[in-house]
């Protein structure tokens, strides 16, 4: 288990300050479901989500903010599981609706402090009527928009070095545009 492009595994004893921030919340089965839906390509929902906690992690570790709130909000910003394909919502829909849905998950999990709904309401900015109101709020926005990049452009890369994948990535970007 690492971030996408972290030669870190968060089972190394220095990924340990971040891992115990989020360590009962990786043992329930709402967050571990997350690994049964794509959210970027073949990117799995708890990948992604991993990986925008430990950016967030990475790009606030010097600063005077909520490590905690911020770790656990970024971990929970997409807790909504199902195919918003397949339940009929539209794009735009599905943008307004899915931050809501991930709030009222994290509220069945964990106590979720005004932070951390900051961080799972707004992390859509600039779509929609999201606009982050904390510090925490706006790190989590930029890192899941950064690890969005990151795990489209890793995955681009290993469909270049693996010919036989470049059909599937190509069939993927047809599926999603
Ligand atoms: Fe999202
Ligand atoms: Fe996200």
């Amino acid at each position: 288990m690492k971030a996408v492009y972290s030669g870190l595994s968060l089972h190394h004893a220095k990924a340990a300050p971040f891992k115990e921030l989020i360590q009962d919340l990786l043992r329930t089965p709402e967050v571990l479901g997350l690994d049964n839906y794509d959210q970027h390509l073949n990117t799995s929902r708890l990948q992604h989500s991993l990986n925008v906690a430990y950016y967030a992690y990475l790009i606030s570790k010097n600063m005077d903010v909520n490590h905690k709130d911020l770790v656990r909000g970024a971990l929970l910003h997409d807790l909504f599981l199902y195919d918003w394909r397949e339940v009929n919502a539209s794009a735009q829909e599905h943008l307004h609706l899915h931050p809501r849905v991930a709030l009222d998950n994290a509220k069945k999990i964990t106590e979720v402090s005004e932070v951390m709904e900051d961080v799972i309401v707004n992390h859509m900015w600039p779509l929609g009527n999201a606009k982050p109101k904390t510090k925490e709020a706006w790190i989590v926005q930029a890192s899941d928009k950064l690890c969005t990049v990151f795990e489209i452009s890793n995955q681009s890369l290993q469909a270049l070095r693996h010919p036989q994948l470049s059909g599937m990535m190509l069939s993927l970007l047809f599926v999603l545009r």
